[in-house]
C-alpha cells in the first residue's frame, strides 16, 4: 500500500542514540507523500543528553513535518475521537514505554496516543530499541507481539558481545513494515541479523 497522503503518527521516546536514524526515515516518509505528525514523550522533550538537544529534537522534528509536535496527554488523546491518523509508529520505543504499553500504562503523550490509537482498530508499528530487549523486556515485547493490531520494524541484537540483552530495530525498514502494517501484516522476517556488531 502507498504512503502517498497517508497520516501517519511518529511518536519519538528516550532512545537518544536513535534520532539521527529516526530524522532520516521520518524525512523519507515525507518525501514519500506521507503527513507527519510527531508526538514527543516526557522524556524527549526534557532530557538533555550527551547525543543532543530536546530544544533542538521538537525543532528538526518540527520542521521535518510541518507540523506542531503534540508534547502532552491532553493534545494526545483525540487521536481517539477524531480518528485521524492511519497508523502510528512508535520510533525509537525505548524498553520503559514497551514495559508500559504492554501493561496497560498511559502516562505519557506517547502512550496517550497509542491508547487511543489503538482503540479506532489501526496499525501500530513499534520500532524497538533497548538494551533489554532480551532480559527483563523481553516478556513485554512478546505480549506486544501478540497484540492485535500491533506490527513490529524487524529487529535484532546490535551487539552481542558488549550488550548480549541488547535489541535494536532496523529503522531503515520503517516504511516496507509501514506499508504492510496499513494492510494489517506483519512486514517479514520480524528476527533479523545484524551483520557486524553496531551498537
Ligand atoms: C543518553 C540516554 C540514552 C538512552 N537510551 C535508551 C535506549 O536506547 N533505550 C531505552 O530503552 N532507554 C534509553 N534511555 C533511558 C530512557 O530515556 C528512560 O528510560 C526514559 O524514562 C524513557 O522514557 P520514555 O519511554 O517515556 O521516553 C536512555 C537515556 C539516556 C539519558
Amino acid at each position: 500500500m502507498t504512503l502517498e497522503q497517508k497520516k501517519i503518527g511518529i511518536a519519538l521516546t528516550g532512545s537518544f542514540c536513535t534520532y539521527e536514524k529516526m530524522f532520516t526515515e521520518v524525512k523519507k516518509l515525507t518525501e514519500a507523500g506521507a503527513e507527519v505528525y510527531p508526538i514527543l514523550s516526557n522524556a524527549s522533550q526534557t532530557i538533555k543528553n550527551r547525543f543532543g538537544n530536546p530544544l533542538d529534537y521538537l525543532a528538526r522534528i518540527k520542521a521535518i513535518t510541518g507540523n506542531e509536535p503534540i508534547t502532552c496527554i491532553a493534545d494526545a488523546e483525540p487521536i481517539g475521537p477524531k480518528a485521524y491518523l492511519d497508523a502510528l509508529v512508535i520510533l525509537p520505543c525505548t524498553g520503559n514505554t514497551a514495559a508500559k504499553l504492554a501493561n496497560g500504562i498511559t502516562d505519557t503523550p506517547v502512550l496517550m496516543a497509542a491508547k487511543a490509537h489503538l482503540r479506532n482498530n489501526k496499525p501500530l508499528v513499534i520500532s524497538i530499541s533497548t538494551n533489554d530487549g532480551l532480559g527483563m523486556n523481553l516478556k513485554n515485547i512478546g505480549l506486544l507481539c501478540n497484540s492485535k493490531n500491533i506490527y513490529f520494524v524487524p529487529f535484532g541484537q546490535d551487539n552481542y558481545l558488549k550488550k548480549p540483552n541488547s535489541l535494536v530495530a532496523h529503522t531503515e525498514l520503517l516504511l516496507p513494515t509501514l506499508e504492510a502494517a496499513l494492510e494489517h501484516r506483519q512486514y517479514q522476517p520480524i528476527l533479523k541479523d545484524y551483520e557486524k556488531v553496531v551498537g
